[in-house]
């Protein structure tokens, strides 16, 4: 699925709504240019725009559309990759400007999610997300249902084969849904039998290439595809970890963050994220090395905390140590969360493992009394889910519940609730 790539490809990176020099356009064109290559195309050409007024028709102003058109031609690039989302409109005009195929940022990424996709749930995932993004630009040069394996030759389709491929295409989202619901529910499946053996997960979060899987292979000894191209990592692996005071404790690793991810791509990628909100201990992995390290830092946290999980505990680990300067490394290790690593030469890793154990010891379980709103069955279902529910039921439109759950996620919990005690065990 996706496209097939092309061989040339020139980047143009719109940054119109950020005027200063120092916003990090030149690093996000960077960014564009790797996950380009990612996606197994040649960069050819990039160009920067800076403009304060973009045109709503075509994003960029008309006298970027032709340079970037000559530019293109003149290094016989066969498409142009925006480092922007762009609107169904902004794409046909695009590409009917500059007779080039163009493609955005959203689009770039789900490609290379569609070539790394390797378990069922997230090939029907990428899917999805790839359908419903192609449905409001279908009839655009880079969007034809051909691309899908529709078999529509390269002429532009009619209407006629344009509301029969929406048809279809409606269809199979449709059935897509439906399969994606079936895979979650045998998921909740698995999720609830761990629970009941009463494993630990730990999840590996962190930026792109950061080498999650890497040290995923170094922990448990398996082999997951690791992969100096992007987004190796597109489902989540989960493999016990072995620690010396024998825990039963489970390390899961995660789809790779990445800046400016498209909303509706996080919501693309709900249940390969769901595995998060049931680990006890986050290790956050930081490529080290990375003259980018903190703005990937801070859109990792920015995730975490979109996803409600700015409160579980966390280990910075910060990897490619090997890359580092030693005196770097020393410093960087002086926090009380932070440990460094070199996945890739495993120093480092028994420290990680001993510090993972403290990390869990640190999460004790607690008893709590919760009223929750009678309509907020998420609430419930999430306390199912995580926690062992001891006693429920319902009072004057209010859901009271016993539960016992780990401390880590007692904030979670107090702020969904109306009100919430803790009780002393066994009371
Ligand atoms: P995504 O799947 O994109 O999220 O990547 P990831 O975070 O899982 O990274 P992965 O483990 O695939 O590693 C990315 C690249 O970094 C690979 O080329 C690894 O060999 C390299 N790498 C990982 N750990 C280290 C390390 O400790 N030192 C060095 N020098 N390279 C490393």
């Amino acid at each position: 699925m996706g496209w097939v790539c092309s061989r040339r490809l020139v980047g143009a990176s719109q940054s119109a709504y950020s005027l200063s020099r120092s916003d990090g356009e030149e690093e996000t064109l960077q960014e564009l240019s790797e996950l380009t290559t990612s996606a197994g195309a040649q960069v050819v050409g990039s160009i920067l725009q800076r403009s304060p007024d973009p045109d709503p028709a075509t994003l960029v102003g008309r006298g970027k559309v032709r340079e970037i058109s000559a530019g293109a031609k003149g290094v016989k690039a066969d498409s142009v990759i925006f480092d922007h989302d762009l609107t169904p409109t902004q794409l046909r005009n695009l590409e009917q400007v500059l007779d080039l195929r163009v493609i955005d940022r959203t689009q770039l990424i789900l490609d290379i999610f569609a070539r790394r996709a390797r378990t069922r749930e997230g090939q029907l995932q990428v899917e999805l997300a790839q359908l419903n993004y192609l449905l409001p630009r279908l009839g655009g040069r880079g969007t034809l249902l051909s691309r899908l394996g529709g078999g529509i030759g390269t002429r532009g389709p009619g209407e006629q084969q344009l509301e029969f491929d929406r048809r279809r295409i409606r269809a199979r989202i449709r059935r897509l849904r439906e399969a994606i619901e079936r895979v979650r529910s045998q998921r909740a499946l698995h999720r609830a039998h761990r629970q009941e053996r009463h494993c630990l997960t730990v999840a590996l979060v962190g930026y792109t290439n950061a080498g999650k899987s890497t040290l995923f292979n170094a922990l448990t000894g398996s082999k997951v595809a690791t992969s100096s191209r992007l987004f190796a990592t597109l489902d989540p692996t989960v493999r016990a970890l072995e620690l010396e005071s024998r825990r039963a404790v489970l390390l899961s690793d995660t789809v790779g963050f990445i800046r400016k991810l498209p909303p509706h791509l996080v919501a693309a990628f709900r249940a390969t994220l769901e595995e998060l909100e049931d680990a006890s201990l986050l290790l956050h992995v930081t490529d080290a090395s990375h003259p980018e390290r903190e703005p990937q830092d801070a859109a990792v946290r920015s995730l975490l905390g979109s996803l409600g999980l700015a409160a579980t505990p966390c280990l910075h680990v910060w990897n490619k140590a090997d890359l580092l300067d030693p005196a770097e490394a020393r410093r960087l290790a002086a926090g009380d969360s932070d440990v460094v690593v070199s996945a890739l030469k495993g120093d480092g890793l028994e420290a990680l493992r001993r510090r993972i154990e403290e990390g869990l010891q640190q999460d004790p379980i607690v008893e709590a009394e919760l009223e929750l709103s009678s309509s907020d069955g998420e609430g419930l279902a999430l306390l199912y889910r995580l926690g062992t529910v001891l006693s429920a039921h319902l009072e004057d439109r209010r859901l009271l519940v016993r539960a016992r759950l780990a401390a880590s996620l007692r904030e979670r919990f107090r702020a969904r609730s109306l009100a919430f005690r803790e009780t002393p065990a066994g009371a």
